[in-house]
Parts: C-alpha cells; structure tokens; sequence
C-alpha cells in the first residue's frame, strides 16, 4: 500500500525541512498501525533483529539490548522498546517510505519503531538526523526544546545520549495518522499517554569528511602528478618568507579549478550506496525462485544521469548502463517489484549485475 501525507510539500521543502520542527495533524487519514504491540515483540524477540529497551525508575535510565524473552515484558518500570531496520523486515512497514517520496530516496535511512507503556520515553535528546515520526497507535505527548550541538551538556551515562536540562518549548498531542517532523539537533522528548506506537521515519546524511575524502581521492586519481602550481596572476612578492592573501588565493582557485575540470560526482553516489544497512542473513538467503523481484531491502541504490547513458552505483561498484534503463532503475529505487526477465538489453544487464551479487530477493521476503 503506498501513502503520502497530506501535507503542501512545496512549501514544507522551503519552510521546514532541515530548519524547523512542523506537526503534520492528521497526515494520515485513517492510518492504522501495521504491526501490533505483540508483533513488534515477536520481532524484538528474532537475534538478527536490531532491538532495545529504555526504561526509566525514579529518574535512573536504563537500556538493554535485544534479543528479548516474554519475561524481559513483564515489568513495573516506565519502559519502551524500539526496533530498527522494520522496513527491512515487513513489506507494509517498509510502504510508509513512500510518504515521504518528494525528498531524494538516497537520504532515507530506516523504520524504527517504537512500543511504549503509560509514562514510557526514551528520555530527552537530540538526533543528527531528520525524522518524522508517525504516531501508530494510542497518543504520544511531544515536548520540542532548543537546537543542540556537541557541546549539549549530556547526562553521564554509558549508552543514552541523554540531555542534562531540557526546557520545552512546543508541546503537541499526537494522535493516530498525525506526524510530526523534526530537523537535526533540535531536542525532543516523547512520553506516552497510555500504551502506544510511533513509526519514526529515519533520515541519513553522509558525513561531509568522508565526501571530502572520497572527492580528493577521485581527483587525485585522475590529476596529471607533475602539474604545477602557476601564478601568473598572483606574483606579488609580499614580505620576505610572507604567504599572501593573494597566494592562498591562486592557490585555492588552482585546486578548485582542477576539482571543476576532474571531478564528475561519483565520490557521492560512492559514499552513499556504500551506506547500505544490508542484514547478513538476508544476503544467504535461497536462490531467488521465479516470478517478481526487488532490491534487497536495506541495499541503496543510485545513478546519476552521463550524457546518453545512466552510470549505477551499488555495493561498492558502478557500471554504465543506455538510459531505458531508467523505468527499471525508478522501481527499484522505489522497492518496487519488478519482472526477473526483460527484452531490453539494459535491463537485463542491470537484472543480472544484481542478481549475481545476490541483492534481488524474491518479491514477498
Ligand atoms: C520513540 O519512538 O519513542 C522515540 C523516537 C525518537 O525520539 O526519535
Ligand atoms: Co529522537
């Protein structure tokens, strides 16, 4: 089933996204929860699955790892469990991604979901990333506070990422289908009125070192390792031993001249596709049987458009590929299933360049 909030996404793209928190009430008419508590349990319960717990007892914060047992639920404390990655695991979970198609497919991470009793939090933080988190089931209280950094004053403790103060300044009451996005750094706490679910929409940003690293790599690759340094332009002396404005200046330009000339923007789509979060098991999974096919879940996907051709990233490699294959690109970009078999030659190569790296699954894993 696919979805989109009810939401003007032109203006959310210039007002809010990556600046300021927006409540989307009622972004999903009707929406009803794909998992139930005891499902989300059952998952928590599964070794491969990523899952914790963070409870809270006179104000001592706690947190345990997965996998859990039916006793680990059994417990009069404040509690919450949060499993990662249900999009990789649940087709009907993994839908809710398309809510958010008007932003780039590569920026979006995961699902986590969460299940929280009366009063259950994971106390006061911030994220690095972007996320909009959908209320499932029952009502959630969030509190919105400042803007965070590094230097945010934490709570001491081994694994939270807790915030020492928090003063709110926004409170929303959500309810089923309303949705609330909050940016990077902005600190948020949500406590659960009664038992309830939120689907948090998880964002992905590559780190801006490892574009620079990858960037300067690529270039230096392709950059003749004779060529000087020229400085027609920028021969003043300045004073004896001095470097100049005017030298770091040719200098700068030279090397961004030279990134201009070099650089074709694969270091991004590299970094990026090397993002996967693909689940080891998945990849043993059974040879794929006939009928419809997807990308493994988890495996990220991109392209970018060269003149008459499509050049894919994927895994750590790249091939160039004759541009009809880009519907074929759009559906697996998009998890949707396409046909194992195809009359066009681009997209059979692509079928089988993923095929023999096992990252197609069958349509309903
Ligand atoms: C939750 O679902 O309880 C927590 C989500 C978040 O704060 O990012
Ligand atoms: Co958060």
């Amino acid at each position: 089933m696919a979805h989109r909030f009810r939401l003007d996404e032109a203006l959310f793209l210039e007002r809010y996204w990556q600046r300021e928190p927006l409540l989307i009430r009622n972004a999903l008419p009707g929406f009803v929860s794909p998992l139930s508590p005891e499902e989300l349990a059952g998952l928590s319960m599964e070794p491969s699955v990523q899952s914790r717990i963070i409870s809270v007892h006179n104000d001592s914060w706690r947190l345990e790892h997965g996998p859990f047992d039916d006793v680990d639920f059994q417990r009069d404390d404040q509690w919450t469990l949060l499993v990662q990655q249900v999009d990789q695991l649940l087709p009907s979970v993994e839908a809710l991604k398309t809510c958010v198609g008007f932003l780039p497919t590569w920026r979006l991470d995961d699902v986590m979901v969460s299940y929280a009793v009366n009063g259950g939090s994971v106390g006061p933080h911030f994220d690095r990333y972007d996320v909009f988190l959908v209320q499932g089931i029952g009502r959630r209280r969030w509190f919105l506070g400042d803007f965070c950094d590094d230097s945010t004053p934490r709570l001491e403790h081994d694994d939270l990422n807790l915030l020492k103060s928090f003063t709110a300044t926004q409170e929303y009451l959500l309810e089923p289908g309303d949705v609330l996005y909050v940016p990077p750094g902005l600190s948020h706490w949500g406590v659960a009125e009664g038992e309830c679910m939120t689907y948090s929409l998880g964002f992905r940003a590559p780190k801006m070192a490892d574009l620079l690293a990858r960037m300067t790599d690529t270039v230096l690759e392709r950059l003749t390792p004779e060529l000087l340094l020229e400085d027609a332009h920028a021969s003043e002396a300045g004073a004896p031993g001095e470097i100049t404005p005017a030298h770091i200046q040719n200098a700068r330009s030279a090397l961004i001249n030279a990134i201009n000339a070099l650089d074709d923007g694969s270091w991004l789509a590299e970094v990026v596709s090397e993002g996967s979060t693909i689940d080891d098991d998945m990849t043993l999974i059974d040879p794929l049987l006939p009928g419809a096919v997807r990308l493994l879940p988890g495996c990220v996907l991109t392209w970018i458009r060269r003149q008459e051709q499509l050049e894919v990233f994927v895994a750590n490699e790249s091939l160039l590929l004759d541009s009809d294959v880009e519907p074929l690109l759009a559906d697996l970009c998009s998890a949707r299933a396409v046909n194992q078999q195809s009359t066009v030659d681009s997209e059979q190569l692509l079928l089988n360049f993923l095929i023999e790296r096992g990252l197609l699954v069958n349509e309903d894993v």
